[in-house]
């Protein structure tokens, strides 16, 4: 997927720029997403392909590929891995299962609001989990963000963990996330995200959970009728690079590469922000009910459980100093 189009080569070819054309080369990257394009990932894919063009005067062009073009967000991970994708932005919902130390990031109730994610996510706790990515055939360039997740679904307004009863809720393949809503009293069925809006339309599942950015992008309100404001799990993404195409840079391209990680998780947050002010309006307009005044507590104490999926093989303390942080 890496084009190389010798411009000056092909100049020369086709006599534009005549004798003397410098052969600078040129490189194309894709950069994959499930979301569609005009969501906060499609806003942050731009912002990566602007800044790394900007950075390299050209050199490097890119294009998206939105709305799960290249598969899934597991199958796009594993595209990295082998070499076949160059950059992806992903949630890290299937991430744990290539890296397992990132499903400390997933557990249930565990960031108290925007600000702790983000510091967290940018500081020393943040850099250790890249590395950790980067141990597993992957490159983690920067965190960029999806949002808090809420539930939402066909059948009823979702008050209490009782309201979740048997609830055919689809999550994602995440073993934090389907322990947590089994847990809490739904019947968990995980799914890739590009079948999610048919299986919703047809009925193959009642519900599911993601935040507001995502249900607005992808306007789940023509199969959804409730939502509620659950909060349950903050949902970062990441922004992933193949080693193949990473190892092939000079250290100043790989430099840029980064950088324009920045850049596009800088503009991805601005857009989870906007959509947290004007994202429940939004969905009101277009017809959900929006339940807002939810009590956390008893759903946070009855999916305290999911945390051993990650303290059982990597102990406690990671969680504690995340919790720590202020
Ligand atoms: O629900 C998911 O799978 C993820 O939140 C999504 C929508 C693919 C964004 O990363």
């Amino acid at each position: 997927s890496t084009v190389i189009a010798l411009a000056g080569a092909i100049a020369l070819a086709t006599g534009i720029a005549g004798a003397g054309a410098s052969a600078q080369a040129q490189t194309s990257i894709v950069v994959g997403h499930t979301l569609s394009p005009d969501s906060h990932y499609a806003i942050g894919a731009e912002a990566f392909i602007a800044k790394l063009g900007e950075l390299s005067d050209g050199s490097f062009t890119g294009n998206q590929a939105p709305a799960g073009q290249l598969g899934g967000e597991r199958d796009m991970i594993e595209g990295l891995q082998i070499g076949s994708l160059d950059v992806v932005i992903t949630s890290t919902g299937p991430l744990g299962n290539f890296v397992p130390e990132v499903y400390a990031l997933d557990l249930p109730f565990l960031f108290r609001d925007y600000d702790h994610a983000r510091t967290v996510l940018d500081g020393e706790i943040g850099k250790e989990l890249l590395e950790k990515i980067n141990g597993n055939q992957l490159v983690g360039l920067a965190w960029s963000e999806n949002g808090f997740r809420h539930v939402t679904n066909s059948q009823r307004p979702v008050r209490t963990p009782a309201d979740l009863d048997g609830l055919k809720l689809r999550t994602m393949e995440n073993r934090v996330h389907m322990e947590a809503f089994s847990k809490m009293g739904a019947a968990p069925t995980p799914m890739a995200f590009p079948e999610l809006f048919t299986a919703l339309q047809q009925g193959v599942v009642d519900g599911q959970e993601n935040p507001v950015t995502v249900i607005t992008a992808s306007k789940f309100w023509e199969v959804q009728d409730h939502v509620s404001l659950t909060g349950h799990v903050y949902s970062p993404a990441v922004i992933l690079a193949a080693p193949s195409l990473m190892d092939g840079l000079t250290e100043e391209q790989r430099g840029w590469f980064y950088e324009a990680a920045a850049a596009s998780a800088a503009a991805t947050r601005a857009e989870v922000n906007r959509l947290e002010e004007a994202g429940v309006a939004l969905l009101r307009e277009n017809g959900m009910e929006v339940i807002t005044d939810v009590d956390k507590a008893p759903f946070a104490k009855l999916a305290e459980p999911a945390y051993s999926v990650y303290t059982d093989r990597h102990g406690p303390d990671l969680v504690t100093r995340i919790q720590a942080v202020k």
